[in-house]
């Protein structure tokens, strides 16, 4: 393999077929570093994955003052010589990890200041929940020079109500009250299950945390947390984009531990198109069918199908015989991959109306959040650019499913996300070379 790899040339129309073993969850793992930050001895994680977002925030720790040891999925964390409450830009590498530190930076040095947050280019993605939510906490937060700082002596619990239920919010917002003084009630939550397994190792290092009804996080502050060792959730957005892939590439692949406890919902979806799967001990089996069938689906928060599962099942849907809506109600701009899978030969249209069973709030917006599916279509190989990191994995489908021979680039962009991708895809037969 080259130092740096530029470009992924994939050949098309081989079927994927055998076992794939999933990594731990990106939006587990990376919360969960620097959940560690919380303690004061050293956190050990396993089953994180090896992937650019974990290596960008072992690094931001690291840059902290942190030690942290890694040894192959096995990452250890000691909080103990953090030395600094300023997050650089430098030490960031631009992606959203940095807004959970508040808290713990907070706890430790009764300030923080983070650089203004990268990552996927979505939609505008502000961050006034998580700073409304620390406001509520007691923290005085300025916004300047592309930075944002907070300053408090001692977080104090609150009762907070999200205007929408963010998943990163909520993940700053328990950090934060973790060891505020007295009891927080964070109620319109998120609940999805990565937040659940950070929950579980707060839980280990000490916490004291519930999630209720009604999307309701309870967290009684303690004065201290302590060590723990805790293994991250498998990944449930690489086990759905598995299950695509033999879906689509008219194979057969054993997702060797996908669980279905976190993918109900897209399980569901897809035995609507026809998809045939097998719920094992150990994972799940996908099939393929000869013929699917078009659905109309939105994405939601949880325990609803997930946006980030969107853009495979768009692929899939292009398979599907009939016209199929998705109605993405998350991100008001993730639809703007599709163009490229048009010049691939999809038949796909972008509505700014809420197109579905339901309205969201981006109606009468003017965002194309709503997208029209017409299928089968063949698909033609292609020069593709990946413009963020689950469009990535759906671009990664189009090549193995075209005619001929695709060049995609971009690829850092899927290496953020997915643990050895291209190794996993060539066990299961894909013919994949970089350059
Ligand atoms: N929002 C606000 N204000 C805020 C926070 C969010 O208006 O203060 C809005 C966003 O603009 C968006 C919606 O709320 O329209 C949902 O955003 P959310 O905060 O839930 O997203 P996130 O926490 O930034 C995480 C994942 C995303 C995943 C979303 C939704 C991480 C690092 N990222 O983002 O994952 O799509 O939740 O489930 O956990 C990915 O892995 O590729 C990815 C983009």
């Amino acid at each position: 393999m080259p130092d740096k790899i530029n470009a992924y040339l994939v050949q098309g129309g081989n079927s994927l077929k055998g076992e794939v073993l999933v990594s731990g969850a990106k939006n587990a793992a990376t919360k969960q570093l620097v959940a560690a930050l919380l303690s004061d001895e050293p956190v050990i994680l396993h089953n994180v994955p090896q992937i650019g977002d974990v290596s960008a925030t072992i690094e931001m720790l690291e840059g902290l003052g942190v030690k942290v040891t890694v040894d192959g999925s096995t990452v250890t964390v000691d909080p103990r010589t953090l030395n600094t409450s300023q997050v650089s830009e430098a030490l960031s590498r631009k992606n959203r990890i940095p807004v959970l530190l508040m808290g713990p930076l907070i706890h430790r040095f009764g300030e923080a200041s983070i650089p203004a947050l990268g990552g996927c280019k979505i939609g505008p993605r502000p961050i006034d929940i998580h700073l409304a939510g620390l406001e509520k906490m007691g923290a005085e937060v300025s916004e300047g020079d592309g930075y944002y700082k907070a300053k408090c002596k001692k977080l104090k619990a609150a009762m907070i109500e999200l205007r929408f239920p963010s998943v990163m919010a909520t993940e700053t917002l328990i950090l934060a009250a973790a060891k505020a003084k007295g009891t927080t009630v964070i109620t319109n939550a998120a609940v999805e299950p990565e937040i659940l397994d950070t929950a579980k190792l707060l839980q280990s290092m000490g916490a004291i945390i519930n999630l209720e009804t009604n999307r309701t996080w309870v967290i009684q502050g303690v004065e201290r947390l302590g060590g723990a060792e805790h293994s991250v959730i498998p990944d449930r957005i690489e086990a759905a984009s598995f299950g695509i892939a033999a879906a689509l590439t008219k194979g057969s692949i054993f997702v060797r531990d996908a669980r279905q406890d976190d993918l109900l919902s897209f399980l569901n979806a897809i035995r609507r198109v026809g998809v045939p799967f097998k719920v094992e001990k150990d994972g799940i089996l996908f099939g393929h069918a000869d013929e699917y069938h078009p659905v109309v689906l939105e994405t939601d928060t949880h325990p609803g199908f997930m946006t980030d599962w969107q853009q495979p099942f768009v692929m899939l849907l292009t398979q599907a015989k009939g016209v199929s809506i998705v109605h993405e109600t998350i991100f008001e701009d993730r639809f703007g991959y599709t163009e490229a899978l048009v010049k691939m030969g999809a038949n796909i249209q972008l509505h700014s109306d809420c197109l579905g069973s339901k309205e969201c709030r981006f109606k009468h917006q003017n965002f194309l959040h709503s997208c029209i599916i017409s299928g089968p279509t063949p698909l033609k190989s292609a020069d593709i650019c990946i413009p963020d990191l689950r469009a990535g994995f759906s671009y990664l489908l189009a090549a193995l499913m075209a005619d001929g021979e695709s060049r995609v680039t971009g690829v850092e962009l899927i290496e953020r996300g997915y643990a050895d991708i291209i190794g996993k895809l060539q066990t299961l037969g894909a013919k994949i070379n970089v350059e």
